[in-house]
């Protein structure tokens, strides 16, 4: 069967663990020379190895998110090593749900820290690699943003606001960028298994999710990376500017279907 990234140069941000590494492997698996970009060097480097010895091409890229500079260098790697980037994943989020509360008890440098740091991210990797994209034929620009960009949550209004504001910037790019053949999509998850979520929220959090999730279960961060690659890939040629939710049909169903399943567990 054709692989469909095949010769592909991809850029994965934060790519270490979770849907990052997910989205590694599968692009690695359709072809694609992948940059595995990570702060942890010694960790991504014995990562693409165990790839590499079975036959794919995986190579990592110094990023630390905290440090924007090496946004830019990172780009600037890939394209002396490679002459072109054809996608972009832009995976790196984070937040703290002990600090990222609501708008009465969140500090604002707490908030403004994380709106910038998510947002930064994306922007400036973006403007980095859009000129050389728009040199090279184009390419795919995918940003991982989240179901709580979406849906408002009592908690979290930094992160929130951050990847909200990525959904809006999806659509900014993919307006701005149509014209150089350049294609920009979000993917959002909802609760999905991975080491965020396991060190992060609390059981009863995840809980209360999980009754709003028709499909009751998390995710897996490979049903992500299926999602990421069909907007990588041309499969998705005629599609920019959507932003899609991964999550299981979190949030879809009117608030009392919750209500009700937690009723019959009763009975
Ligand atoms: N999991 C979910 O339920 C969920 C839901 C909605 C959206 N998302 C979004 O999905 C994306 C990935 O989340 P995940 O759950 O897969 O995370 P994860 O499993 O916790 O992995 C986090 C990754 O980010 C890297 N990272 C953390 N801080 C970094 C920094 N300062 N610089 C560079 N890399 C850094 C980690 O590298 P190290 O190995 O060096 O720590 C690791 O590779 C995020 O944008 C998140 O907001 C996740």
């Amino acid at each position: 069967m054709k692989m469909k990234l095949k010769n592909k140069v991809a850029l994965i941000t934060a790519s270490t663990r979770g849907i990052g590494f997910e989205c590694v492997k599968r692009f690695a698996e359709e072809g694609a020379i992948v940059y595995m970009a990570a702060r942890n060097l010694e960790l991504a480097n014995s990562k693409a190895k165990e790839l590499n010895d079975k036959g794919f091409m995986v190579k990592v890229v110094y990023s630390d998110a905290t440090k924007k500079e090496t946004y830019v260098s990172m780009v600037d790697e890939v394209i002396r090593n490679e002459g072109r980037i054809d996608i972009l994943v832009n995976n790196f989020g984070t937040s703290d749900p002990r600090k990222d509360l609501d708008i009465k008890s969140t500090n604002y440098e707490e908030f403004i820290s994380i709106v910038d740091i998510n947002l930064s991210s994306v922007f400036m990797t973006s403007q980095a690699v859009i000129p050389h994209m728009a040199s090279n034929d184009g390419g795919s620009i995918i940003n991982i943003s989240s179901i709580g960009g979406l849906r408002p949550d009592i908690s979290q209004i930094s992160y929130g606001t951050s990847k909200a504001a990525i959904n809006y910037l999806t659509k900014l790019i993919a307006t701005q960028c149509a014209r150089d053949n350049i294609r920009c999509n979000a993917v959002l998850p909802g609760m999905t298994a991975t080491d965020a979520v396991n060190e992060k929220l609390s059981d009863e959090f995840k809980e209360f999710f999980l009754r709003h999730t028709p499909i009751k279960r998390m995710g897996k961060p490979e049903e992500v990376a299926g999602t990421v690659l069909y907007f990588a890939s041309d499969d998705s040629a005629f599609t920019t500017g959507q932003i899609i939710d991964v999550s299981g049909g979190f949030g879809m169903p009117t608030p009392i279907y919750g209500d009700m399943i937690e009723m019959k567990n009763k009975r």
